[in-house]
């Protein structure tokens, strides 16, 4: 199978604390793979390498074949309208409303559309995400579901090939978790292949085809999902009894 993104030998510190070492990853065309691991593991770090956000003290990363570790930021610009960013808090602009913030991204970089096209195209998203009519509403007016969504609906403005959604269910409730499985499902389906960050174990299990278990700055144990559910590894991260990135002792 063809690998999308290719993680190799990644290593971050932060001063002294090193957060990854030597890690290796990789995302294959059409799927959707699980990143596992106790906060502070270094998920979203990683996530952000991936679209040159961070920069990794070593180590190579690659998309379709192509390194791009020493892109420049301009370089960085093309890609991030292949690899979408779903930010854990939803990240919208808190003064504008869900239009505006869907607006932003097309403004910024569809400058052969028209505004007429910029707006069915927002409508189209909208109405995908079950954000009919939320067009004029305020992020804070929201509920922590619908902010989630319009995270996304933002994040699909430009067409992503691949979406990395970092911890899309977290404080969500089992309705709201349900309807982000479903999208995630959905945008596989389409063809995005996508990095699902999450400690929401059931949601790993109906949305995604591999896991990689991040822990101790390596991925510690990953696989196909059919196969991890019944690694007892992955059951002691599942019922707790591995936390914080470190196995007990
Ligand atoms: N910009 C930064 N400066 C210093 N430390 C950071 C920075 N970003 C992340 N870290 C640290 O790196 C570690 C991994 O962070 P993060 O990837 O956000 O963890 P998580 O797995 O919970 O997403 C944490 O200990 C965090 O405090
Ligand atoms: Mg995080």
């Amino acid at each position: 199978m063809d690998a999308v993104i290719v993680v190799e030998k990644f290593s971050k510190s932060f001063g002294s604390k090193q957060v990854h070492r030597d890690l290796d990853f990789h995302l294959n065309e059409g799927e959707v793979c699980a990143l596992i691991g106790g906060s502070g593991s270094g998920k979203s770090v990683l996530c952000r390498a991936l679209i040159g956000l961070e920069k990794p003290d070593s180590g190579r990363i690659f998309f379709r074949g192509q390194d791009v570790t020493d892109y420049d930021e301009n370089e960085w610009r093309h890609v991030r309208k292949k690899i979408a960013y779903v930010f854990q808090s939803g990240a919208l602009f808190d003064s504008l409303s869900v239009e505006e913030n869907l607006l932003y991204p097309l403004d910024a970089h569809r400058r052969d559309l028209s505004r007429k096209e910029k707006q069915a195209k927002i409508d189209e998203v909208l109405e995908m995400l079950g954000l009919k009519g939320a067009n004029q509403l305020l992020p804070s007016s929201l509920s922590g579901g619908m902010q989630k969504r319009a995270g996304l609906a933002r994040a699909l403005m430009l067409d992503p090939e691949i979406i990395l959604y970092d911890e899309p269910t977290a404080g969500l409730d089992p309705f709201n978790t349900k309807n982000i499985q479903d999208m995630i499902n959905d945008m596989k389906a389409t063809g995005r292949a996508g990095v699902l960050v999450t400690h929401d174990m059931p949601s790993a299990f109906a949305t995604c085809d591999r896991m990689s278990l991040l822990m101790e700055g390596r991925i510690a144990i990953e696989g196909p999902t059919a196969e991890l559910r019944e690694n007892s590894f992955v059951q002691s991260f599942v019922t707790g009894e591995i936390a914080y990135g470190k196995a007990k002792q």
